[in-house]
């Protein structure tokens, strides 16, 4: 994200420039942690820790290593398993086996996955990235679509300007039911901060590329226009077209989990007030039948129940808020957790079988936990009355920075077929989270 006149006249190292040495202990250090999933802030996070180790850095030292990080935002991994690679990159490990990695990165993203050098490396298949270099660019404003030679012109036939943090405090958008009520619970809108944008790019002869590549973005790029918008440009046009969102365009059009406004009397009865979307009554109705659903038609980004345990987990907060205690949390996967908080610990039990790949199941885990303690605590979107956006960039949107983050114990107590575990995980430290903090009605706690 830096601009290239603050770098003019300095050397700049990218993870190609790195040494073959420092490849290889770092690959091997973050494979055998687990600290890259869909590998797309890793080449830029190893480049800073390279730089630091040159310089005689501690990696071994959590403050140091905090300090680094402070500068990237990596969605997936929660930041632990990162630090853990970092303090032990002159270790040698032995190789593993990648392909169950695999296997079990597929299985927890719901989507294709790669595990592998290649992504520490910065080769991890994104769709931007294997585009032609002679293609056209397709950049959006609102819904009209600009296409011209290369980023730069279509941005300036756009009249993309860059997008801003906003000073207005994000809130919850929906009023609490009136009631007389045991226990209420109020949402924000937040954003997914999956941080590869959407990115398509079609030849008119051929299929369009998946914007998807190596992470499954919690959910939120499974309806994106990309891919269509690609295919119908290239047609049109003749010409291979590579279609871009901005973060921008991520954070106005992509889909957020519905804010949400319930009150609820002890014994499960009341008021679930939320955004409308979708499908989300079937994910609310079994978990509380005493209780009405409403829908709301309010302006803001659009919605979507595909979203990471969208509905469910916010059901699973008030159901351990009514009973005082975080108990066992169903997915469903079929895939179960169960989260403590104390001491600045998060320690999280999981039925979910067998891993195949234990690394990757607790990288998983861990950051599924992370994004929930987050959410809880920490994050939000400001979105105006007339449900305008304001906070445009990655940094405004509230994701906890590893500085911030608890340790995170994960405790695998499965046997039998192996299952995603994270969507379990999340909704368990969810509600851990909002027990912890006392079940304030407000989102986020602080
Ligand atoms: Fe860091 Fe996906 S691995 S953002």
């Amino acid at each position: 994200m830096t601009p290239l006149r603050r770098v003019s006249g300095r050397a700049v190292t990218t993870v190609e420039g790195l040494t073959e040495d420092e490849q290889s202990r770092w690959v091997s250090s973050f494979l055998t942690h687990g600290a890259s999933q869909c590998g797309f802030c890793t080449p830029g996070i190893v480049c800073r820790l390279v730089g630091h180790e040159r310089k005689g850095a501690d990696l071994g030292n959590r403050e140091i290593v905090d300090r680094l990080l402070a500068a990237h935002l990596c969605r997936c991994t929660g930041w632990q398993t990162i630090r853990e690679a970092a303090s032990e990159v002159s270790v040698e490990f032995p190789s593993r086996d990648l392909e169950l990695a695999t296997r079990q990165a597929t299985l927890e993203s719901d989507t294709p996955q790669i595990v592998g050098p290649q992504v520490v490396l910065g080769q991890g298949g994104f769709a931007d990235d294997d585009a032609p270099e002679n293609a056209l660019v397709a950049v959006r404003d609102q819904s009209q679509w600009y296409v011209a030679d290369s980023l730069h012109q279509a941005r300036e036939l756009a009249g993309k300007v860059q997008g801003r943090r906003s000073s207005l405090e994000p809130r919850p958008p929906l009023e609490l039911p009136e009631g007389d009520w045991a226990l209420t619970l109020r949402t924000c809108w937040v954003e997914p901060a999956y941080l590869e944008t959407d990115a398509s790019w079609c030849n008119p002869q051929d299929e369009p590329a998946d914007p998807v590549a190596n992470g499954g973005a919690f959910g939120g790029k499974i309806a994106s226009d990309v891919t269509d918008v690609a295919r119908e440009l290239a047609q049109a046009n003749d010409r291979v077209v590579r279609v871009l969102w901005s973060r921008e365009d991520t954070v106005r059009h992509g889909p957020k989990r519905p804010p949400v406004s319930v009150g609820l009397r002890a014994d499960g009865s009341g008021i679930f007030r939320l955004a409308r979307t979708d499908h989300i009554d079937e994910r609310i109705r079994p978990l509380l039948p005493k209780c009405e659903i409403e829908q709301v038609t309010i302006p803001g980004p659009p919605t979507s129940s595909a979203i990471r345990g969208a509905g469910w987990a916010e059901v699973e907060m008030l159901r351990a808020g009514l009973s005082g205690q975080a108990g066992w949390v169903t997915a469903p996967s079929g895939a179960s957790a169960k989260a403590t908080i104390a001491n600045e610990l998060i320690s999280v039990e999981v039925r979910a079988g067998s891993p195949l790949d234990w690394v990757m199941f607790r990288s998983y885990c861990i950051g599924a936990a992370h994004m929930a303690y987050s959410w809880v605590t920490s994050e939000g979107l400001s979105v105006d009355q007339n449900g305008d956006v304001h906070d445009l960039t990655i940094r405004s949107f509230g994701v906890l920075r590893s500085s911030d983050t608890p340790e995170i114990e994960i405790i695998n107590v499965g046997d039998g077929p192996n299952l995603a575990a994270g969507d379990a995980v999340f909704a368990a430290v969810a509600a851990a989270t909002w027990l912890n903090r006392g079940c304030p009605s407000d989102l986020p706690t602080g």
